[in-house]
């Protein structure tokens, strides 16, 4: 594993994203069941769409979850004590650590680690803005890889992984126990912070991955847009539409990009057939219920503490405890 080094970002891992996608839609349009992973999703454009999904009346997990870290935050700093280095998987925009940041003691450190390096830079800049006595260490980087921290020692706080957004249900079961093994690894005698979306009635599931806006539709699609810019295929995006659906004996959403007629694409002069309503299966989101999540955490070698949920039960968050 190497870092380079850039102004105020380490960018970790092979440094081939592109090639990574490139042979990654390769394989998904050569296989029998179409499928590719939804990191893809997160380039610039598809990171700005994903904000803007969080912003939307339906999708409830977002403002449900930073509910809870306002009303729990507190707890949360006296569970962590002081000078803690605060990890964060998949930071995204930096919007909720912001509020574990205010009840914080002395944080030692902040490394929120992300795949859309660009995304992170800019909003690691603005937090350092915001919190100006503050070390920030941005990492740009595939968190479900081997994962080194550029913390150097460990200082006098425990080491807290914060991972919101119940992310972790866009892993199947095996890569999901194996990120929590990782992550066990890495924050061996601290905590993780772990944010899960919980089963509930499927019309409310349903609402959230089919807004009345399109966004989640684009965000979608933007695969398809960046396969075109990037990779030079030639997806007519007019050709495909969204589909999400809730499989309620797998508790998941599965999110598809679904051919609207028969159709040929192509990428790197290989030709690829698509009948009419078959499918590119681009995300799974899981929901878990307390105890299943709980269950998860504890396999992984983690001791499963406090859990907070909202009056509605919409959405958890656990404090885990990692082995020491
Ligand atoms: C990032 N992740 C937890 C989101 C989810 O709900 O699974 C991604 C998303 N996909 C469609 N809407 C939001």
């Amino acid at each position: 594993m190497s870092f380079v080094m850039q102004p105020h970002l380490r960018v970790v891992g092979g440094g081939a994203p592109e090639r990574d996608f490139r042979a990654d839609l390769h394989a998904a349009l050569s296989a029998a069941r179409r499928s590719i992973s939804p990191k893809y999703f997160y380039d610039a454009r598809g990171s700005q769409l994903f904000d803007d999904i969080c912003e939307l009346p339906e999708y409830y997990p977002t403002r449900t979850e930073l509910a809870l870290l306002r009303r729990h935050a507190g707890e949360i700093a006296a569970l962590a004590g002081p000078e803690a280095e605060l990890v964060e998987f998949g930071a995204g925009s930096l919007r909720k650590v912001r509020l574990l940041l205010d009840e914080l003691a002395r944080p030692a450190c902040y490394v929120p680690i992300d795949i859309s390096g660009e995304h992170l830079a800019q909003a690691a800049a603005q937090l350092r803005r915001d919190y100006p006595g503050l070390a920030v260490h941005p990492v740009a980087a595939d968190y479900t890889q081997a994962l080194q921290l550029p913390t150097g020692p460990r200082k006098a706080g425990m080491r807290l992984g914060f991972f919101p957004g119940s992310t972790i249900g866009n892993f199947d079961p095996e890569q999901a126990l194996r990120f929590l093994r990782m992550a066990a690894r890495v924050l061996r005698g601290g905590a993780l912070l772990l944010g899960a979306d919980l089963v509930k009635d499927p019309a409310v599931l349903h609402a959230a991955y089919n807004d009345s806006a399109g966004v989640t539709a684009a965000f979608n699609l933007n695969l398809l847009a960046r396969a075109n810019r990037e990779l030079g295929a030639d997806f007519d995006l007019n050709g495909f539409a969204h589909g999400a659906f809730y499989n309620s004996p797998r508790r998941r959403i599965e999110m598809h990009l679904v051919s609207r007629r028969p159709q040929r694409v192509h990428l790197d002069g290989q030709a690829y057939l698509f009948d009419e309503g078959e499918t590119l299966h681009t995300e799974n989101s899981y929901k878990f219920s307390v105890d299943s999540l709980r269950a998860l955490a504890a396999e992984a070698g983690f001791a499963p503490g406090p859990v907070w949920t909202d009056p509605n039960r919409l959405f958890s968050l656990h404090w885990l405890a990692a082995p020491a």
